[in-house]
C-alpha cells in the first residue's frame, strides 16, 4: 500500500497503567531495571504520574517515551467486570480464559506485548541476572516476575558458540523465528495491561551486528 505523505516517523510513546497507587515505586522501580530513564515523577491524588525515556538523547524529545500512571477508575471497573464475568481467578474460569492463558504461557509474545532494543548482549545477561535475583530477594519485586527467553536459531557459528557459554542463554531450550538474534521476555502484574487487565509482557532483544537477516528483520516459520 503506497504512503500517500513522505512523512518520516519514529517511535512515539508508550502509556502503561499499574494497578494501585501503592504500586506505583515498585512499577516505576521495574522500568529502570529493564533500563528505561525516569525523567519525572508527578505525585498525583491516585498514584504518582511517571515519565521515561528509552535513552539519554531522548530526555527532551517527542520520541522514546514511556508514561506510567495508576489505572484510571473506568479501567479498573471494566477490568473487575469481565474477571466476574469470566471468573477470572476462581478454579472455574471460563473457557475462552483457560486458552488464552495456554497460548501466553507458550508464547509470551502472542498478544500484546513490548519490546525494546539493548545494543550489548553482555548489557542483557547482566539484565536477566539481576532481574532474577530481584524476584528472588527484593522486597518491592519478589514474586511479581517471570522471566523466558529465546536463543536465536542455531546455524552461525559464532552466535551459536557464544550463546552455549552464556550464563543466561546457554540453558535456553527455546528459539526464535530467526537467526543472529534473542529474545528475553518479562512479564509482570506490576503492569496491567493486555486482555484480562492482569499483566504486561515486555521484551528486551539483542541483535548480532554483521548480518542484515535477524529476529527483527526476517521472521521465518
Ligand atoms: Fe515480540
Amino acid at each position: 500500500m503506497a504512503n500517500v505523505t513522505a512523512a518520516e516517523l519514529s517511535m512515539g510513546h508508550l502509556a502503561l497503567h499499574y494497578g494501585t497507587a501503592e504500586e506505583g515505586p515498585a512499577a516505576s522501580r521495574l522500568l529502570q531495571e529493564l533500563g528505561l530513564k525516569e525523567t519525572q515523577v508527578l505525585p498525583l491524588p491516585n498514584g504518582n504520574f511517571y515519565r521515561f525515556v528509552v535513552n539519554a538523547g531522548h530526555f527532551s524529545r517527542g520520541d522514546g517515551i514511556v508514561y506510567l500512571s495508576a489505572l484510571p477508575e473506568p479501567q479498573a471497573k471494566l477490568i473487575a467486570a469481565i474477571h466476574a464475568a469470566l471468573r477470572v481467578g476462581t478454579d472455574h474460569e471460563d473457557d475462552a480464559v483457560t486458552g488464552y492463558r495456554a497460548m501466553m504461557a507458550s508464547d509470551f509474545e502472542a498478544s500484546f506485548h513490548f519490546g525494546f532494543l539493548v545494543d550489548s548482549l553482555e548489557e542483557l545477561e547482566g539484565i536477566v541476572l539481576r532481574l532474577r535475583d530481584l524476584n528472588a530477594t527484593d522486597p518491592l519485586l519478589k514474586g511479581r516476575l517471570n522471566i523466558g527467553m529465546n536463543r536465536a536459531r542455531r546455524g552461525n557459528a559464532a552466535v551459536d558458540a557464544r550463546l552455549d557459554a552464556s550464563p543466561v542463554f546457554g540453558s535456553c531450550s527455546r528459539y526464535a523465528y530467526g537467526s543472529n538474534g534473542v529474545q528475553v521476555f518479562v512479564e509482570t502484574d506490576l503492569i496491567r495491561a493486555g486482555q484480562l487487565g492482569e499483566n504486561m509482557y515486555f521484551e528486551l532483544d539483542y541483535v548480532f551486528p554483521g548480518s542484515d537477516s535477524h529476529i527483527l528483520s526476517v521472521v521465518e516459520l
